[in-house]
């Protein structure tokens, strides 16, 4: 009767009142289980009684017991998950986008993949012979200050490339004719950094030699180009240039797309913008990189993605690229 009343009257508000109730009662060394043992000195007449009483006892504390557990659990509050209302709608995650200069230098490559050509990468970090000597920059020449290179300090040998035609003389030194290869990636200029000009930008290059590849070549794979990337009312021109590796060499200009021809800031009000260079391989570079220059021509091409992004999508301020502002990018979703 005492230890039913006990029972009763015992408060379990917390895990360790829990324990506690449950050593002192309910386990096998508790205090019910004990009385449970002095069933062999009752009188054999009172056992049946005393037995009802002890089983009642044993079902109060175990019901106790449980009804305590389970009230604790329903009132457990994980610390972190404290003070969180659930039924929030959850913030959505932004999706990133692919990089506008990914997706055209991407859309490049697809137009020239089409007419044979395979892409080659070479390192940013230059030595001279594969970004000036072997392409025929003379030394002390001033063409190497045209393209205001960074030199690395501890080598004086080693730069960061100015333009990707240093990948042409690695294919060329590699690799034997027929060549047919796109080569887009990084350069390096210490220009001043404007809407027009950055020290970082992007070109890619083309490189095609064979037997009897001549001008007319160059020509006809330009204007495919051209025409598949920017539409076929797009005008193309080429105007007579110098570059120390190329004989002929022309620059390659198409209508200003920003303008429609009228005049704007980015074409200098001409109506015309300069996408890239190009010319005949000159037969001194296809000798430099260990190519018959008698039973070979090629031509190359350099051109810009930079500029052509900007005028693909009438963008008018370079620096945009690197800005990394989520407006400007997330308008690239849906090309
Ligand atoms: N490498 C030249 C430049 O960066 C472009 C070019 C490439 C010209 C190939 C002719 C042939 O200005």
């Amino acid at each position: 009767k005492r230890l039913t009343q006990e029972v009763e009257a015992y408060a379990i508000e917390n895990k360790e009142q829990l324990e506690t109730f449950r050593n002192t009662y309910v386990s096998r060394k508790g205090q019910i289980a004990a009385l449970f043992d002095e069933m062999k000195t009752v009188a054999p007449e009172q056992r049946k009684q005393v037995g009802q009483e002890l089983n009642q006892l044993k079902n109060l504390a175990q019901q106790k017991m449980d009804g305590a557990q389970e009230t604790l659990e329903q009132n457990a509050t994980p610390d972190a998950l404290s003070g969180l209302d659930f039924t929030l709608p959850p913030v959505p995650n932004a999706l990133g986008t692919r990089h506008p200069l990914a997706r055209v230098r991407e859309q490049i490559i697809r137009i020239f993949e089409r007419i044979g050509f395979n892409v080659s990468e070479g390192p940013e970090m230059e030595d001279d012979w594969h970004n000036f000597s072997a392409l025929n920059f003379p030394e002390n020449h001033p063409a190497r200050d045209m393209q205001d290179t960074f030199f690395l300090s501890k080598n004086p040998d080693m730069l960061l490339r100015t333009h990707t035609s240093s990948v042409q003389v690695r294919v060329m030194e590699h690799q034997k004719p027929p060549i047919r290869t796109l080569s887009p990636g990084r350069v390096f200029r210490n220009e001043a950094i404007s809407a027009r000009a950055h020290c970082v930008f992007h070109q890619v290059e083309g490189l095609f030699v064979d037997r009897g590849v001549s001008f007319k070549d160059l020509k006809d794979t330009l204007y495919y180009f051209v025409k598949e990337l920017f539409g076929p009312d797009t005008q193309i021109r080429f105007r007579p240039s110098f570059f120390p590796f190329t004989e002929p060499s022309a620059e390659i200009d198409i209508t200003c797309l920003i303008c429609k021809g009228e005049g704007c800031n980015i074409c200098k009000q001409s109506g015309w913008v300069e996408i890239g260079g190009s010319g005949m391989v000159d037969p001194q570079v296809l000798e430099n990189c260990g190519i018959d220059s008698k039973e070979f021509s090629g031509f190359a091409f350099g051109m810009g993605i930079e500029r052509i992004t900007m005028l693909k999508y009438q963008i008018k301020d370079l620096r945009l690229f690197t800005e990394n502002d989520a407006r400007f990018l997330r308008q690239f979703e849906a090309i």
